[in-house]
């Protein structure tokens, strides 16, 4: 939604920087919703996809992602009357403490809390969210609702954390105050992604390097499956507990140890054992492939990960696959899988430019009607969109 004049004339950023449109959008639906107020700050952050390396970051893997350049914007500015209120997309919650309710309150509210355990103390709460990140579509809109409030709530308090600082916030707003079992990897892309550039986590040794992305002439097609993804739902914890019992069974301390013992594991285990065994060397095969230059060796290695995440890990869907096999078919594809935590989400492809619309077409004519297409490209996280409030670790 587009502010208008007044709304303009209501809104204004720490340090003077330009405010995005997104962000423009999020204060000017503050005002429609709650009225004239005193000024809003606000934030913005990115959503992010997985390249290789899904479903390992809780076990201690490698990870290949980056930010996208699909964003989400929060404005807020303290309440008139001691009431905490959030408008999203035209709905509205209101309570008279950032509490959980299991709904859109959750994440910012969560934000707002978690900040009080780093020193950072803020009064009652307006909000408002303005969104690209379609929600439950595997592309982290979670993450990035949780980011761009932080970043908003932090410029309305005139304080700043270190990028570390803003990645621990954001996990214990969602693990420990939401209460979402995820692991490292959404609040590590969204803060430490560089724009043009693919993101390398090694969630065993907490090192994080980047590579630039190296084919001009090749991107990243991503579409919706129109399937609601719940990273809350029982079939992520139940992965994640098989994924940690492999590596306990095997006396490893995370799945980069495994290599092939998976198969002296039990049989109950040996297939998440297979997948988080091989998902973490194929990130590996994918830095390889991308340092290469060699786009076909990295489509081969989209197309395991979509195969293990279907056949072993079991998170795809009827519809997910079809819609990977449909991009495949189109000449100018690489390889495609599913990405983020599955059951429903996205499917991503790896395609030359020239064959992006075609691939999207034959993506979506295998999804929910409607759901969305994008060619994305990977950009920048909030560490570089937000310097005034995100400091670099010292
Ligand atoms: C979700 C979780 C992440 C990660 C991915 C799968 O996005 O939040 O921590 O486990 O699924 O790679």
């Amino acid at each position: 939604m587009r502010p208008s004049a007044h709304h303009r004339t209501a809104v204004a950023r720490c340090q003077n920087a330009e405010m995005t449109d997104l962000e423009m959008g999020a204060a000017g639906e503050l005002e429609a919703a709650f009225g004239p107020g005193t000024s809003a700050a606000s934030g913005v952050a990115p959503g992010r996809v997985t390249l290789l390396g899904e479903h390992v970051d809780y076990v201690s893997g490698r990870i290949a992602c980056m930010a996208i350049d699909l964003t989400l914007a929060v404005a807020v500015r303290p309440s008139a009357d001691g009431h905490w209120r959030v408008v999203s997309d035209g709905h509205r919650v209101e309570r008279p403490a950032p509490s959980m309710a299991r709904d859109i309150g959750d994440r910012v509210f969560a934000a707002a809390s978690a900040l009080g355990r780093f020193g950072v103390v803020l009064p009652p709460l307006d909000i408002g969210v303005a969104s690209r990140v379609p929600r439950s579509s595997g592309l982290s809109s979670s993450a990035a609702l949780t980011a761009a409030s932080l970043v908003a709530m932090l410029r309305l308090a005139g304080a700043r954390l270190s990028s570390d600082d803003l990645v621990a916030a954001a996990l214990i707003a969602e693990r420990e105050i939401v209460g979402v079992p995820c692991g490292d990897l959404d609040p590590l892309a969204v803060v430490y992604s560089r724009a043009g550039s693919v993101l390398l986590l090694d969630c065993a040794t907490g090192s994080r390097e980047t590579r630039g992305w190296p084919w001009p002439e090749i991107g990243l097609v991503v579409a919706s499956s129109g399937e609601r993804h719940d990273v809350q739902g029982t079939g992520y914890r139940t992965r994640r507990a098989m994924a940690e019992r492999a590596c306990v069974t095997l006396g490893a301390s995370g799945c980069q140890e495994i290599g092939d013992r998976w198969r002296d594991l039990p049989g109950e285990l040996r297939a998440a054992g297979r997948h988080i065994a091989t998902e973490t060397r194929r990130t590996d095969a994918a830095i390889a492939a991308l340092e290469a230059g060699d786009a076909h060796r990295l489509g081969v290695l989209v197309n395991e990960s979509h195969e293990s995440l279907s056949s072993d890990y079991r998170i795809s869907t009827e519809r997910l696959d079809a819609m990977t096999a449909a991009a495949r078919r189109v000449p100018g594809c690489y390889g495609a899988r599913l990405v983020g935590g599955g059951f429903g989400g996205s499917a991503l492809a790896l395609v030359d430019r020239s064959a992006a619309d075609a691939c999207a077409a034959a993506m979506a004519a295998a999804a929910i009607p409607d759901a969305g297409t994008w060619l994305i490209e990977p950009s920048a996280g909030v560490a570089v969109l937000a310097p005034d409030v995100v400091t670099s670790p010292t």
